[in-house]
């Protein structure tokens, strides 16, 4: 499988996202990670549609947006409208049936997420319901800079089989946050192709070095 790396933005220098991104999309990132919170689903806030807006004309790479709010019914259009590519909804906040269809008719790809303490199980229906990409949490959302949590790659492991069982065994799976380049053979190795990463990349004294070690 292609190994797609993500950086989120959620790590970047908010006062110039916009060259933030250019550069990101110059050291080799595959997609911008645009993590969205709305300081009800998790405590912090970090931005809406309005900078995925401001980014748009700074990269032509997708913009993957992870919605960490509640009610993502009722900004989808907004995200759509403001430039998204793909647009990843929490199954703990919404009816994903219902939520996808909406989302399909936009012309966006559509993904379903879980937290770690969401059973694999719960993020099924969203593969049966023909979504583009799975998001995997592997830390508590909210914050960047956090520890990997190792019970993820057993969820890793047990979703591609299910995507293999379900007859899209190179359905995209990303996983999202604390990956560093010790833990991401692990991460990758397990079943994962779309790394999320935010301080590794930003801490980076050689940002392209890292993002081509991230991708192995
Ligand atoms: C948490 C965020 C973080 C972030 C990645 O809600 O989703 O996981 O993108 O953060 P790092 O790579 O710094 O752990
Ligand atoms: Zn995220």
């Amino acid at each position: 499988m292609n190994i797609k790396i993500a950086p989120s933005i959620l790590a970047s220098d908010f006062s110039r996202v916009g060259e933030e991104v250019a550069l990101l999309e110059k050291n080799g990132a595959d997609l911008i990670h645009c993590d969205v919170m709305d300081g009800n689903f998790v405590p912090p806030i970090t931005f809406g549609a309005q900078m995925v807006r401001a980014i748009r004309p700074h990269t032509k790479l997708p913009l993957d947006c992870h919605l960490m709010t509640l009610h993502p019914e009722t900004h989808v259009e907004d995200f759509v409208r403001a430039g998204a590519d793909n647009i990843t909804v929490h199954v703990e906040t919404c009816e994903i049936p219902t939520l996808f269809k909406k989302i399909a008719t936009y012309g966006v790809k559509m993904s379903a997420v879980i937290n770690p303490e969401t059973a694999v199980e719960k993020v099924f229906p969203a593969v049966e319901e023909g979504a583009d990409m799975i998001l995997l949490m592997s830390v508590h959302p909210g914050w960047g800079g956090q520890k990997f949590i190792p019970e993820t790659l057993k969820k890793i492991e047990i979703l591609r089989d299910f995507c293999v069982k379900c007859g899209c065994p190179a359905l995209d799976i990303e996983v999202d946050g604390g990956i560093t380049e010790e833990n991401v053979k692990d991460v990758i190795a397990a079943g994962a192709n779309v790394i999320v990463a935010g301080s590794a990349v930003f801490r980076s004294k050689d940002m392209a070095a890292t993002i081509a070690r991230l991708r192995g």
